[in-house]
């Protein structure tokens, strides 16, 4: 009586395994898995990375694009690496908040009973972004569309949101860095919001902007956020910057 119901386990373990195996072999596809390697390779795993600009141009693949980043304005707040306390980066989000000095808005949090202030005018200075003081902080969406066609981008680009992949390599490349490294997000990095979208075809095409500005509201949007202490919380967000 036991036999054949053991006889049934055992075919269906056989069954399993079988359909386990091909699975697992279908899921190397080469391309793929170097794609990802090397993008891996670019970042350090929290928020708001260090990018990776292969100083060398030994990214063929990547080259031009690498190059313009290096020479970018933002090639400071993207590459510059610090260390990072975390107890004290906690500190900050923990306690901060938005108060207005001088009629000027600023994050205001304390660290070890110190005040620590962060202001459009401090992110410009520390982040080396030298912007002009009265470039505007968003693109014309009819600009950022007729940029994104001449860059041969065949997603949707009326959308609000642009995802990276429709766009060619080395242009994925630049929305990575910028998602990655100046963006909030802690999620979903496939995709940019139009205000970053705007920032890339301001750097793009050259335009002036106000990335200090940028920066700054996308901390103060950082602000509300609740989350548990891990990956997802605002406590990582930023840390390099702070
Ligand atoms: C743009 O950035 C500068 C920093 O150079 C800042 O002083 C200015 O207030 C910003 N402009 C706006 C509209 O926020
Ligand atoms: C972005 O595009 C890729 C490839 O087409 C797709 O796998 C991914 O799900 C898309 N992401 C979002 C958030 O739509």
């Amino acid at each position: 009586m036991w036999f054949p119901l053991f006889w049934q386990l055992f075919t269906l373990i056989i069954v399993f395994m079988c359909r386990m195996v091909p699975k697992t072999q279908k899921r190397k596809p080469a391309m793929k898995i170097t794609d990802k390697l090397e993008v891996e390779i670019m970042s350090e795993p929290c928020h708001n990375m260090i990018a990776y600009l292969d100083p060398e141009d030994k990214l063929i693949k990547y080259k031009g694009i690498t190059k313009s980043l290096r020479e970018s304005r933002i090639n400071h707040a993207i590459t510059h690496q610090t260390t990072v306390y975390k107890s004290m980066i906690k500190a900050f989000w923990d306690s901060e908040e938005v108060v207005e000095i001088d009629g000027n808005e600023v994050i205001r949090g304390r660290v070890n009973n110190l005040d620590v202030v962060v202001s459009v005018e401090i992110l410009n200075i520390v982040l080396q972004l030298v912007d002009d003081p009265d470039a505007s902080y968003s693109v014309p969406l009819k600009c950022q569309r007729g940029c994104l066609l001449r860059m041969k981008c065949v997603g949707d680009i009326l959308g609000n949101q642009l995802n990276k992949s429709s766009l060619t390599l080395r242009y994925k490349f630049l929305l990575h860095v910028m998602i990655q490294c100046l963006s909030n997000r802690r999620s979903g990095y496939d995709v940019a919001d139009n205000d970053l979208v705007g920032l890339m075809v301001a750097l793009v095409l050259n335009k002036p902007f106000n990335i200090s500005k940028y920066i700054f509201a996308n901390m103060k949007e950082n602000l509300g956020r609740t989350g548990s202490a891990t990956g997802g919380s605002k406590i990582g967000m930023y840390a390099c910057f702070l």
